[in-house]
């Protein structure tokens, strides 16, 4: 990638996380669409033509419109330690998501780091210095490693490089980033991402498992495309929302500590989540497009929110959430009685999308191809529903909140209305899951939230802001109809 196209890169992800404005609605008048930023991002090149036009784009945007809201006051404070990966300008969108919620956030960015993206459009989002030299002397007169560390409730190493996992596995300290990881007694959160044969390298799992051995906390790498042409694997940086819900998992304890407004503290909340494996033989199943994205947003939140939280979960590409206890299943008869084991609870949100049917007889062996008998005939029979077997529990095991989900392709409302009296369900949250809504396995979503007191209908929003509004509804509910804990 050039010098040129990282830097309008770093310029443009600044612009459009400090506008809020998605790179498809970027540049009208300068560029067409958001294919010229979908080509940036993956390390392509641009003309000067084209950069000076965005740039002239984007100043006479910054002197028209005001920039998103600041947070006034934050509650909770992150030291961002920037490595040096094409993934950095995840970063960007990274802190103004923290800063939406509250958080403030400082950064430290290593020399790598900048060829990436620019001190200056981290500190225009930070609202902050950045942080880059060991040795300025005026950074370590006024606020140098030990009190960047003391000033903050939890370090993240967000692109954290194979080659900073080696140092902080090693316990190495030459230049600012190096020094505050040796420094702090903070928590410690990494992200890891590299090309996907470094992160498989015998050197790098050995550092991983020493880290781990050392209490630092993990979030990633997903396994998917690099930006390589080509290269594909373990090492991509862990998705913004997931990224926003292990930071916030890791800092509710913090502040629970410290007290604060958690209205779910000594509560237990259940959530399900992704899809269901059914098996047919050792080899082959049946499963669905649910990426778990949204249940564990919604186990995060609840975590933020002072819960404790057990999420039940189908087979996901997705990181844990931390600060949850996350019960790895396969079938939807095995989700089911994970549920009942984790009874009683509070609040149980049935977000997965349960196969209803499995295979009557499951093969032990892989099931040959016979010549001339053609294919084989696969007899299903109907899985337990476990939504509707957890709302009909008796005796106080039926937990006080039960919420369940709706995939519908057609007539949303009217079929989620049925479901939620069919499965005995206080509350449905509907959503349209036909293919071009883009919403089993993408990151936004628009749902109908279905009670007895009628619809409600939120526009359409990230899956993180699913799960606030969604929480935060589940906390004044419990609040105005349960006594306290
Ligand atoms: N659900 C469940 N167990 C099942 C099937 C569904 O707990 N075996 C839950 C889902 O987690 C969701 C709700 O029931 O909260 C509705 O799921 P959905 O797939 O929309 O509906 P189904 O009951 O499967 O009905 P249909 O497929 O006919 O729409």
């Amino acid at each position: 990638m050039s010098e040129t196209a990282r830097e309008l890169l770093g310029e443009i992800e600044a612009f459009l996380a400090l506008f809020q404005v998605t790179p498809t609605k970027f540049g009208v008048d300068a560029v067409n669409d958001g294919h010229l930023v979908a080509k940036l991002r993956k390390g392509g090149s641009v003309t000067l033509k084209t950069a000076d036009r965005v740039r002239a784009y984007m100043a006479s945007e910054r002197s028209e419109q005001p920039a998103a809201p600041r947070q006034a006051a934050a509650s909770h404070r992150v030291l961002l330690i920037i490595g040096g990966g094409i993934a950095a300008y995840k970063c960007l969108d990274l802190i103004r998501r923290l800063r939406e919620r509250g958080i403030a956030v400082r950064a430290v960015m290593t020399k790598a780091a900048q060829q990436f993206v620019t001190p200056l459009s981290v500190g225009a989002l930070t609202s902050d210095r950045v942080f880059t030299e060991l040795f300025d002397l005026d950074d370590e007169r006024e606020i140098g490693h030990i009190r960047l560390s003391r000033e903050a409730d939890l370090i993240v190493v967000a692109p954290a490089t194979a080659d900073l996992l080696a140092k902080m596995a090693g316990g190495h300290a030459d230049d600012l980033a190096s020094c505050v990881l040796m420094a702090t007694d903070k928590p410690v959160l990494i992200a890891p991402a590299m090309n996907p044969r470094m992160w498989l390298h015998p050197a790098t799992r050995r550092n991983v498992t020493q880290l781990k051995a050392d209490g630092i906390a993990l979030v990633g790498p997903n396994i998917g495309e690099m930006a390589e042409r080509g290269e594909a694997g373990p090492g991509r940086l862990a998705e913004v929302p997931e990224l926003v819900e292990a930071i916030i998992g890791m800092l509710a304890p913090l502040v629970q500590k410290g007290g604060g407004n958690l209205p779910l503290v000594g509560r237990h909340v259940l959530v399900t989540s992704g899809p269901t494996h059914e098996p047919i033989d050792p080899v082959r199943y049946i499963a669905n497009r649910s990426s778990g994205k949204q249940g564990s947003a919604i186990a995060a939140e609840a975590a933020a929110l002072g819960a404790r939280v057990t999420l039940v979960s189908g087979p996901t590409q997705i990181a844990d959430p931390p600060g949850v206890e996350v019960v790895h299943i396969e079938s939807a008869r095995e989700m089911l009685e994970a549920v009942r084991r984790a009874l009683p609870a509070d609040i149980a949100i049935f977000a997965a999308a349960v196969a209803d049917w499995r295979v009557a007889t499951r093969s032990d062996e892989k099931i040959k191809k016979a010549a001339g008998q053609g294919a084989p005939r696969l007899e299903l029979v109907e899985n337990p529903d476990i939504l509707k077997t957890i709302a009909a529990e008796k005796g106080g095991r039926r937990p006080k909140l039960v919420i369940g989900f709706a995939a519908e392709t057609q007539n949303v409302i009217e079929f989620a209305k049925k479901k939620r009296r069919a499965k005995g369900a206080d509350w449905i949250v509907a959503n349209d899951v036909s293919p071009e809504t883009g919403i089993m396995g993408g990151d936004r979503n628009a749902v109908h939230v279905i009670s007895e007191d009628g619809v409600e209908s939120w526009p359409d929003l990230d899956k993180g802001e699913v799960a606030r509004r969604l929480m935060a509804r589940a906390a004044n509910y419990f609040a105005e109809r349960t006594a306290p804990v």
